[in-house]
């Protein structure tokens, strides 16, 4: 089986992290999302204090607090720091508007959270993300007690939903908070918002990977190492 992050090397997202790390001011308190295009960006801002900034950062997952620490940048929490400058945080999905789908890495709840917390929520994605409509599976965060009620749920809104199973354990993936994971596949979204608040309106979902009204800038890296900025408006 493929391991998620297999492509640790694209280029794409090495350019679109990379250069995401580059807003980040002396001084600031920032979130560090999750994944392999994240991992770059955490890098790239470790060598910046290397060369001297000053810099606190709010983790999202084992994986960013490992890869934090690697890195030598000090880390805070929102409860000491609950407002952020910035956060930098890779995507699944994004589309025309600006909406975005995360949660390939099961991180999506504390990744919501810190995007909410920051005054600047900055996106990081090769061009493979880009699609004029969203069409990815959401991942949905549920408590494991209940996982039927978030399934039936799913199908009432049209979706097929599919609980997530571990590729290195038997059984099911579970989440850094101790959750279960559940993929609805919808086809394409037509109305992000309404399938948005429909989904947290089910007893259960601790939190769902469609992030809308929150992004404000997306990076996206081209496989000739240049970078595209958008901004919402
Ligand atoms: C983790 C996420 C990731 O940001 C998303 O899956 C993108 O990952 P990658 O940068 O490895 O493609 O939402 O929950």
């Amino acid at each position: 089986m493929q391991k998620r992050n297999a492509t640790l090397g694209s280029p794409g997202k090495q350019a679109a992290g990379e250069a995401a790390a580059r807003l980040v001011d002396d001084g600031s308190v920032i979130g560090l999302g999750t994944g392999s295009t994240t991992a770059f960006a955490i890098k790239a801002i470790g060598r910046r204090i290397d060369e001297g900034i000053d810099v606190l950062a709010v983790v999202t997952s084992y994986q960013s607090e490992m890869l934090a620490i690697e890195a030598g940048i000090p880390l805070t929490t929102l409860a000491e720091h609950p407002e952020l400058d910035i956060t930098i945080d890779g995507a699944d999905q994004v589309d025309a508007d600006l909406n975005v789908i995360k949660g390939g890495g099961a991180a999506h709840t504390k990744e919501k959270v810190v995007a909410f917390s920051s005054d600047q929520f900055v996106v990081v994605v090769d061009g493979s993300k880009m699609k004029e409509q969203l069409d990815h599976f959401v991942p949905i965060e549920v408590l494991p007690y209940a996982k039927e009620l978030v399934m039936r749920c799913v199908h009432e809104l049209g979706g097929e939903p599919r609980l997530r199973l571990a590729s290195q354990k038997d059984g099911p993936v579970i989440t850094d908070n101790g959750n279960f994971v559940i993929d609805a596949a919808f086809g394409t979204i037509d109305n992000v918002e309404a399938l948005s608040i429909s989904l947290s309106m089910c007893p259960g979902v601790v939190e769902h990977g469609i992030f809308t009204d929150v992004v404000d800038a997306v990076f996206i890296g081209n496989t000739d190492g240049s970078v595209k900025r958008l901004d919402t408006l």
